[in-house]
């Protein structure tokens, strides 16, 4: 897997993160915010948080890059450990969050 992005080195600080966040226990979604990831500009979070009302039922935070570029732009589902690109996101929130 080839990864060019500046901040690969970081991406051991994530885990640190995710389990501060979690102590809420509701799911947290970490968005990439990786240059090849930014790049992509994804826009489908933002549209499901509003289309399903997740607002109160979930919490969004950014991580640094995690060699996953080429799925780019890539989410990662907390406490579930699931990684997954954007184009997912759908199955994801139905699955995972509504339960559906
Ligand atoms: S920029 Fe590398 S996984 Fe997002």
């Amino acid at each position: 897997m080839n990864c060019f992005c500046f901040y690969a080195r970081k991406a051991l600080t994530v885990n640190n993160t995710m389990m501060e966040n979690s102590e809420n226990n509701k799911p947290v979604i970490y968005r990439c915010d990786g240059v090849n990831c930014r790049k992509k500009k994804g826009k489908l979070l933002d549209y499901y948080i509003k289309k399903y009302k997740l607002k109160d039922k979930i919490e969004v935070d950014e991580m640094d890059c995690n060699n996953r570029c080429e799925q780019a732009p890539v989410l990662h589902l907390h406490p579930e450990d699931i990684w997954f690109s954007e184009k997912d996101l759908g199955t994801i929130v139905k699955r995972h969050i509504l339960n559906k």
